[in-house]
């Protein structure tokens, strides 16, 4: 096939059609193949059965689920034509505003290894191929298209990369898709050390090396440093950027069949010339996948409080039961992003609950806050708003001077070309306090491409200057009763027009009476509080704190009835602080998938006993992550970029650069190292029962480098059924090298009956005691003293052993 082929044409088929699929080569018979994300449901092709994936499949900790949820997503894939998933996303959960967090899997690189594995396997196993993404180090949606993750190799090879490797060594993944970002440097898409070293030489990647889409920027660098193909369509990887280069032998026309012939051979191999890739014999729509959604929320809800046994409640005690907030209704399934799937009927938890209780006992409902756009316009400025409009995006020229009572203006927006759009508006404003407290002032835009900052008595709020990814703002400001502060809004129009809001309102005045009058009455309150897809998504960071409000309201409702039960929907940890000691449960939902309501509802009533495990630190406050010192660019650090693109002028690009000097320290390796305690620790998670751990057995001694079985029981202790996750750490105090004081190195999900004991056995390979030697540029065993620990979380080990290895 390659041999009838022109350089042309084989250049041509190094890049993306119509965004979603690859060029198809008539003359050799080739169609074109086409593409989905992700990692929650075959999203692309309108709607689709929502799984809990990304954070909920690691707090499941259950491979067997995970290759449950890979094969109905394969089979997803294939009723819909889709020859590739582009899922799943396994970078690391290095910090908890990370905006992805929720499609990644884990802060740990052992349990992305293990979780990934049998995950392609099952998209595999249906015909279709899995992508693992992103490569590498897109822990960030901060500036993602600019900025440059810079790192050390022992830190790469130990935190970030464990989890591609495995997907490429042991679950033969056929596609990998580079990141945005850049890696030292050098953007990922022309990534000498990541994509020929590390993915092509030493894992023996057999696969197609894509590109995000448009992370490519260089022709020639990205052509000779083993991207494979552009998506979605060919900007640098074509006939003007490669035909001139490959004459005059800058590209190798070797490196250009190599690319085509990843891409035939892969094609060849899943049979895609030879059978259509639309299964009849899979649905869009099925009951059977409704099953495996509705599994996995109940399998990743974790249960971080419970005092005084309030939880699993009796329905047949309640009579009235209120679900308060944002999150109660509608359902939401997912964050936001290229990974948000329009499930067919997701189950809020409003409904989920509303089934579980039925008909007998009174539900109450209350979205217990405004919407955004009550709150611009009913804020009661001090006077009218002074608004110029200046007739460029620079705030210079003559600005037409008007007045506002009010601004609001989020129509949805159309996307139009940026010539059309000149204008920057500076509002003035100012507002009078009636009450001593806490207000929130919340700004908003709805325009691509626009940009804004909040100035407050002359202070600026944001951090300067806003880029892409930025955390949405909304900011806290305390004041006394006839303060009245100035607001200034320098809001530059996006791609189509002013779209703006800015308002002030008095924090307890956001909740509404209506909540609060239903918690009071009711026997027991739930308040589903959390981020969706508009505040946690892919594009952009999110903040620790609750979206606006939710703290607020969660305070007055806990301060009206006192068996409150907070939910929270999330990619990862956030901000308790505020009402923690005062509720007395919490469950983590993370992004529960379609079934989430009824897997609230069957935990909360105890229908299932929770077993969710949290797959990262639950950190009390954003600055005690161990990231938080190192997590936005190092100041005057930058570099710049001049790109190239065939046919088009130079631009210059900034790079920042983000220096990863947490190091190995990341997550629950911060935590038992320093010997300080998170919130809550990664891999903590309660049930309805106990558990307890004994019997630990491992030989006191071994040959370096040969495979050591650990085994132990697990009982459950209490009166119900249920599952422990039993994790085991292993500890190197004698390492010649500064080593994490534990790493999870095994788990086992057990699921016992009342008073019934299993025996665990883990085997550890090499790998479970290696480093990354800087010197050798390799994994190493320092022979000597290791210490194995068992329990069920990272800081609640009851069992240890030492080993000591030859
Ligand atoms: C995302 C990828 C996704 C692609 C296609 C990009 O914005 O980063 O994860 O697969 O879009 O939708």
């Amino acid at each position: 096939m390659l041999a009838k082929l022109s350089l042309e044409q084989k250049i041509e088929m190094l890049g993306g059609v119509d965004s979603m699929f690859t060029h198809a080569e008539p003359s050799i018979d080739l169609p074109r193949f086409k593409m989905s994300d992700a990692s929650v449901g075959v999203r692309t092709w309108g709607p689709t059965t929502a799984y809990a994936g990304g954070a909920a499949l690691a707090a499941t900790w259950d491979r067997e689920f995970a290759r449950k949820l890979g094969e109905s997503l394969g089979r997803d894939a294939r009723a819909r034509s889709v020859n590739f998933l582009l899922g799943p996303g396994v970078n690391i959960a290095r910090s908890p505003i990370s905006g992805r967090n929720f499609e990644y899997l884990s802060e740990d690189p052992f349990l992305n290894s293990v979780l990934v594995v049998p995950y392609i396997e099952g998209v595999q196993s249906q015909g279709v191929i899995a992508t693992v993404k992103h490569y590498a180090l897109n822990d960030q949606e901060y500036n993602r298209h600019n900025a440059s993750s810079d790192i050390d190799e022992r830190t790469i090879r130990e935190i970030y990369l464990p989890a591609f490797e495995a997907a490429v060594t042991k679950g033969h993944v056929d596609a990998v898709m580079n990141s945005y970002n850049l890696i030292n440097g050098v953007h990922a898409t022309q990534n000498d050390f990541l994509n020929l070293k590390v993915l092509k030489g030493e894992w023996g990647f057999q696969g197609i090396l894509m590109s995000d889409w448009d992370s490519t920027y260089d022709s020639v660098g990205a052509a000779n440093n083993g991207l494979d193909l552009e998506m979605p369509s060919p900007r640098f990887m074509n006939s003007k950027g490669l035909l001139d280069a490959v004459k005059a032998g800058t590209v190798k026309e070797s490196t250009i069949d190599e690319k085509v012939l990843r891409l035939l051979r892969t094609a060849l191999r899943y049979g895609f010339m030879d059978r259509p890739q639309f299964d009849p014999a899979d649905s869009t729509y099925s009951v059977a996948d409704r099953a495996i959604a509705l599994d996995g929320a109940l399998e990743s809800l974790t249960l971080l409080k419970n005092d005084g046994g309030l939880l699993p409640l009796n329905p047949s005690k309640i009579k009235t039961i209120a679900i308060i907030g944002p999150n109660a209704w509608p359902a939401v399934t997912g964050g936001g992003g290229s990974s948000d799937a329009q499930a067919f009927e997701p189950v809020s938890i409003l409904t989920g609950i509303a089934n579980q209780v039925g008909p007998n006992a009174h539900v109450l409902y209350s979205r217990g806050l405004p919407e955004m756009n009550d709150i611009f316009r009913n804020t009661h400025w001090d006077g009218p708003i002074k608004v110029a409009n200046y007739p460029s995006r620079d705030f210079t020229g003559t600005p037409e001077l008007t007045t506002t009572p009010s601004v609001g203006d989020l129509r949805r927006e159309r996307r139009g070309p940026r010539e059309d759009n000149r204008s920057s508006v500076r509002y003035t404003a100012s507002y009078k306090a009636d009450k001593d407290g806490k207000y929130l002032l919340l700004a908003a835009s709805q325009s691509w491409g626009s940009d804004f900052k909040v100035l407050a008595d002359g202070t600026e709020l944001a951090t300067p200057p806003h880029v892409e990814g930025q955390v949405p703002p909304f900011w806290t400001l305390d004041l006394k009763a006839g303060q009245t502060i100035n607001v200034e809004a320098d809001y530059i129009a996006g791609f189509n027009g002013v779209h703006f809001g800015l308002g002030i309102a008095y924090e307890p005045d956001l909740v509404s009476e209506e909540a609060k009058k239903l918690a009071a009455v009711a026997d027991i309150v739930v308040v589903a509080a959390g981020f969706d897809h508009s505040t946690e998504s892919e594009g952009s960071d999110r903040t620790f704190a609750l979206p606006w409000g939710q703290d607020a309201l969660i305070e007055a409702v806990a301060a009206a009835n006192p068996h409150t039960i907070i939910t929270v929907t999330g990619g990862g940890g956030l901000d308790t602080r505020r009402w923690l000691d005062k509720v007395p449960a919490l469950l983590h939902a993370y992004y529960p998938g379609q079934e989430g309501g009824t897997a609230v509802a069957e935990v909360l009533f105890g229908k299932h006993n929770p077993e969710g495990k949290l797959p990262f630190s639950f950190d009390r406050s954003w600055e005690e992550n161990p990231s938080f010192a190192w997590y936005y660019p190092v100041k005057d650090a930058d570099t710049s970029l001049h790109v190239t693109e065939p046919g088009r002028d130079p631009v210059d690009y900034v790079v920042p650069h983000v220096k990863y000097g947490d190091g190995l320290l990341v997550g629950y390796r911060y935590w038992t190292t320093t010997g300080k305690h998170p919130l809550y620790p990664f891999g903590f998670g309660l049930s309805y029962t106990t558990f307890s751990f004994s019997k630990l057995e491992a030989p006191a001694s071994a040959a370096s480098g040969s495979t050591i079985p650990v085994s132990f029981n697990v009982t459950n202790t209490g009166s119900v059924a249920g599952a422990e996750v039993a994790q085991l750490y292993v500890s190197d105090p004698s390492a010649k090298a500064t080593r994490p004081e534990r790493e999870l190195k095994g788990f086992e999900k057990v699921r016992l009956a009342p008073g019934e004991t299993k025996r665990v056995t883990i085997q550890l390979d090499a790998r479970a005691f290696s480093y990354w030697d800087e010197t050798k540029h390799n994994w190493t065993i320092d022979p000597g003293k290791f210490v194995i620990r068992v329990g069920d979380s990272s800081e609640n080990t009851p069992l240890s052993a030492e080993v000591t290895l030859k």
